[in-house]
């Protein structure tokens, strides 16, 4: 039996073991299983490595994205690049080699909504924990010009500096913060959201609900709005080919 699995805090709305779970079953994968292993603490990921020798690979969630990084032997280029891991593989004599599959995972569902000339646009990044730094390794590599937007961190631009013009100028707008998510679907970035036109794209990473506020107000302007969804199922299916390589 191959054994992978999802080491974070608290995991009790995380969406990889019903998803991997699901796959598995429709895929008539017969001889792999999916694990949540839900720590207080990044030391006892050493216990769970002994514990499982099956283990060939893991996930990695919040707050463990940087965390892991000591424990690990090497990392992939894209780790390296964002300097966070969402993905481990363990190999021969349990080696662990770290990846970041949410870089691929936003790449490509941003290529697949922005028009062929995008790199010419300049981007917003809203918020600046884990899920941003994946964001921002992801379009440097496109080459769009981004900013970042804090509530409080020094030296980013708040959200209280944003002009009209900084909107009009700055034509996709990325949501990494959690507003909007389920269940407080009524909360949104705050911005001025009549400066939005049919000219901008409006990405939000948060996928529950299906429309958040972010998109619904950025709709109600005329742009172009997608949701974190097609980007989960990127990632996880990234993760899979990683560890299957
Ligand atoms: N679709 C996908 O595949 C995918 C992958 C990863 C994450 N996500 C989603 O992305 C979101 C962020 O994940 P994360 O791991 O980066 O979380 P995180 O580390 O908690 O960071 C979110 C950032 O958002 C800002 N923020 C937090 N609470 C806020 C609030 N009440 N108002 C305004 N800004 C706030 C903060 O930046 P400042 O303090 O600088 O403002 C914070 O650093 C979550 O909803 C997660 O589910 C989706």
């Amino acid at each position: 039996m191959k054994r992978f699995g999802l080491i974070g805090f608290p995991l009790s709305h995380s969406f990889s073991k019903k998803y991997f779970s699901a796959k598995f079953e429709k895929e008539n994968i017969l001889d792999c299983v999916y694990e949540n292993f839900e720590i207080p603490k990044i030391e006892q990921l050493t216990a769970i490595l002994k514990n499982n020798p099956d283990l060939k690979g893991l996930n990695v969630t919040i707050p463990y994205k940087q965390q892991v990084l000591p424990y690990l032997d090497s990392l992939d280029a894209s780790a390296e690049f964002v300097g966070a891991v969402n993905v481990i593989k363990i190999g021969s004599l349990n080696k662990l080699k770290g990846y970041n599959s949410d870089y691929y995972g936003f790449m490509e569902s941003l290529k697949r909504m922005l028009p062929q000339n995008f790199s010419s646009m300049k981007s917003l990044i809203l918020g600046t924990g884990g899920a941003a730094k994946a964001v921002e390794g992801a379009l440097k590599t496109l080459q769009i010009e981004y900013q970042y937007v804090s509530r409080q961190k020094e030296g980013i631009l708040s959200y209280d500096q944003i002009t009209p013009d900084l909107i009009k100028s700055h034509k996709l707008i990325i949501n990494t913060s959690p507003l909007g998510m389920f269940p407080k679907t009524e909360s949104c970035p705050d911005l001025d959201y009549s400066f939005i036109g049919p000219e901008h794209f409006l990405f939000d990473l948060v996928y529950n609900p299906e429309v958040t506020l972010f998109m619904k107000k950025g709709s109600e302007q005329g742009a172009t709005v997608k949701n974190g969804l097609e980007m989960l199922h990127l990632q996880a299916e990234k993760a899979w080919e990683i560890w299957n390589a």
